[in-house]
């Protein structure tokens, strides 16, 4: 009797550690979406992870004045965002009676929980003093490391300061763990760029490049809270929010606000 030779892993398997990674989805019932579930999961994590290092790159390129440099950057996050949000898709083949039928296998976890979420979250300048003080204290290193630097939004308030705009001196000498405040002074500094786009071309393209990304996040948003009516109704979540009602009040939430603001003005 002849024995099946050894499995040598090819390279494609032993680079990116492919055995590992197919080892991770490892659902707790038989119910046929909770594969998914966990993939799509997974799949968004590791994403969050891809905007999270492109954001990094942006925020160091500001450091720099480097516009062009941040816009790219800036780009590619936007590119993932949308791969994020077409992630819901996957997801939403899953009938509800699909999901009850696994959901219960989750006891308290929840998205809240994600580090990975609230890095991005605070990349992005969303730094609630809940949340930070969580982190501060129980939280994921990741988030620790992140809370010492900058927001993105910070570093291009410090940019544009660096440029000549009048940035109010309370925004720029603000600790980095401090959530940044909308400021009508900074709204006026919008205003003014997109009144004359042509002599501040480098500021008009950052602030299109920004309004992207936070334009994708709040599309991310959106669509969660049209899966999780589609999926639960009027239930409460497995965090013991109310669901829904808690997701709505958070799809309200702008990043970079007087970005959005000053357009009233036009
Ligand atoms: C059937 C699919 C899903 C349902 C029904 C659902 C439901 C919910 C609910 C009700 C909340 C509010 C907090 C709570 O009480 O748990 C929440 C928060 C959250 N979910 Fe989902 N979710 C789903 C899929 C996902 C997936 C795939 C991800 C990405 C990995 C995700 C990421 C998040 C995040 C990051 C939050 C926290 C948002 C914040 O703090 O602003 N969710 N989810």
């Amino acid at each position: 009797m002849t024995t099946a030779p050894e499995y040598l892993a090819p390279e494609y398997v032993t680079y990116a550690h492919m055995d590992e990674l197919h080892e991770l989805q490892v659902p707790r019932s038989d119910a046929r979406g909770e594969m998914n579930f966990i993939l799509i999961s997974h799949v968004k994590e590791l994403l969050f992870r891809a905007v999270i290092d492109d954001l990094d790159t942006a925020r160091a390129a500001l450091e720099r004045d480097d516009v062009a440099d941040t816009c790219l950057a800036l780009a590619r996050a936007t590119r993932t965002q949308r791969v994020l949000v077409a992630c819901w898709e996957s997801m939403n083949g899953m009938s509800v009676d699909e999901f009850i039928a696994f959901r219960h296998v989750l006891n308290d976890a929840s998205g809240t929980q994600s580090f990975a979420y609230r890095a991005l979250e605070f990349v992005m300048g969303n730094r609630p003093e809940r949340q930070v003080e969580a982190a501060v204290r129980d939280g994921h290193p990741l988030l620790r490391v992140e809370l010492e630097k900058p927001s993105i939004y910070d570093a291009v308030l410090q940019h544009l300061a660096r440029q000549g705009f009048s940035i109010p001196a309370e925004c720029l000498a603000k600790p980095p763990a401090q959530q940044h405040e909308s400021n009508p002074l900074i709204e006026d500094v919008w205003l003014q760029i997109y009144q004359h786009p042509e002599r501040h071309h480098n500021a008009h393209r950052l602030a299109e490049s920004l309004l992207e990304v936070a334009y994708q996040f709040s599309h991310w948003r959106a669509t969660h809270l049209l899966v999780v009516e589609r999926m639960l109704g009027g239930k409460s979540g497995t965090a013991g929010t109310d669901g829904a009602p808690w997701l709505r009040a958070i799809n309200d939430h702008r990043f970079f606000p007087e970005l959005w603001t000053f357009r009233t003005r036009m």
